[in-house]
């Protein structure tokens, strides 16, 4: 089966964790520190601090921020429901917004919920496609960053996470780079980044990063131009050669995603799909496995785009070390399922 994400994982990252076993130096230590101060380099951070997860590290940024109870934060409503849950567990509530009409939330839909208690937007390049940064800025409240799903950005000089005050990633097993589990809070100002690590011993419920873990991720970040230069030939191959109507124009703008997902707008059931690909030996997803306003019971006439979103979007495989005959594989079989609809 072609699996729809996993790790890459080669010689070179097998040698880095062997290293660092070897030295039995085991927990967070000096590979930790070379992974916070890369991760600052790219993303033009002052301080990049890790933690066990990328829902820690919002929490983090949260709690830096003093954003608690009586605090609205807006998210999306199209996203891994840890993140609502995240602002719930720091007492703030959760304001959920639609996405645009391609899977990203767009200053349209965060506008309006913006009030007197809005203390932050949590912004979601969806799928690796770059959300309106700048405009988001322009709104006026403060931008923390998910770059979850969007590590490495639009071009070498447009790295995601640059632009704002405050940014989160994941080393997730099924992120752009993994470390198995983890993840990391960066912060553009000093004061800040002090004040979160400060903070650390107070949240005992956000943890660190081994260094064997850590080690694992500088492996993969010392290649990690291979995996964005993968993802883009194999996009490219996707954009050219799948069914154009299930293509949409949010990914066919050069520098418009760093494609960490390639999903793709059917009209039929997702179900039904994905047991085709499945029989032909590829593993496909929705794009989300739920949207956080049916946990809540809310109608979808508020979240028109999520909800079509859900059920007509099919994210296929497009992990950096998928061959030539693999990918060629995926077209042939979209095509085949394409004109049996
Ligand atoms: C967009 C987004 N934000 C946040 C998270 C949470 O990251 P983690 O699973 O490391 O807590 C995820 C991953 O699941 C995600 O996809």
């Amino acid at each position: 089966m072609i699996p729809h994400s996993q790790p890459w994982i080669t010689e070179s990252e097998l040698d880095a964790v062997a290293e660092v076993t070897r030295s039995a130096m085991l927990s967070s230590g000096a590979r930790g520190t070379a992974l916070e101060q890369s991760l600052s380099d790219l993303l033009h951070k002052d301080t990049t601090i890790l933690t066990g997860s990328g829902s820690q590290a919002l929490f983090l940024i949260l709690k830096t921020l003093e954003i608690g109870p009586g605090s609205e934060v807006i998210l999306p409503t199209y996203v891994c429901d840890k993140v609502y849950h995240t602002v719930r567990m720091s007492g703030a509530i959760p304001v959920l917004c639609d996405i645009g009409p391609h899977w990203v939330m767009t200053p349209e839909t965060v506008a309006p919920l913006i009030t007197n208690h809005t203390k932050a937007i949590i912004l979601v390049h969806t799928f690796g496609i770059k959300a309106q940064t700048e405009a988001f800025i322009q709104l006026g409240v403060p931008v923390i960053e998910d770059i979850c799903q969007s590590l490495g950005g639009w071009s070498p000089a447009n790295f995601s996470g640059q632009a704002t005050q405050w940014a989160f990633g994941s080393f997730h097993g099924t992120k752009c780079i993994s470390g198995g589990e983890g993840g990391f809070a960066s912060f553009a100002f000093h004061a800040q980044g002090s004040r979160a690590r400060n903070l650390l011993p107070q949240l005992p419920l956000v943890g660190r990063m081994s260094d064997v873990q850590s080690a694992l991720v500088l492996a993969q970040l010392k290649r990690y131009s291979d995996f964005l230069n993968q993802r883009r030939k194999i996009s490219s191959r996707y954009l050219r050669d799948l069914p154009s109507a299930w293509l949409s124009p949010a990914q066919n703008i050069a520098g418009a995603s760093m494609f960490f997902r390639f999903p793709v707008h059917i009209h039929s059931s997702f179900t039904h799909i994905q047991q085709q690909y499945a029989i032909q030996g590829i593993a496909v997803r929705r794009g989300v496995d739920a949207l956080i306003h049916h946990e809540l019971g809310i109608s979808d006439s508020l979240f028109p785009n999520a909800a079509y979103a859900l059920e007509n979007t099919v994210s296929l495989p497009i992990l950096p070390q998928l061959s030539d005959e693999q990918v060629q594989h995926i077209i042939d079989i979209s095509h085949q399922i394409y004109s049996g609809l």
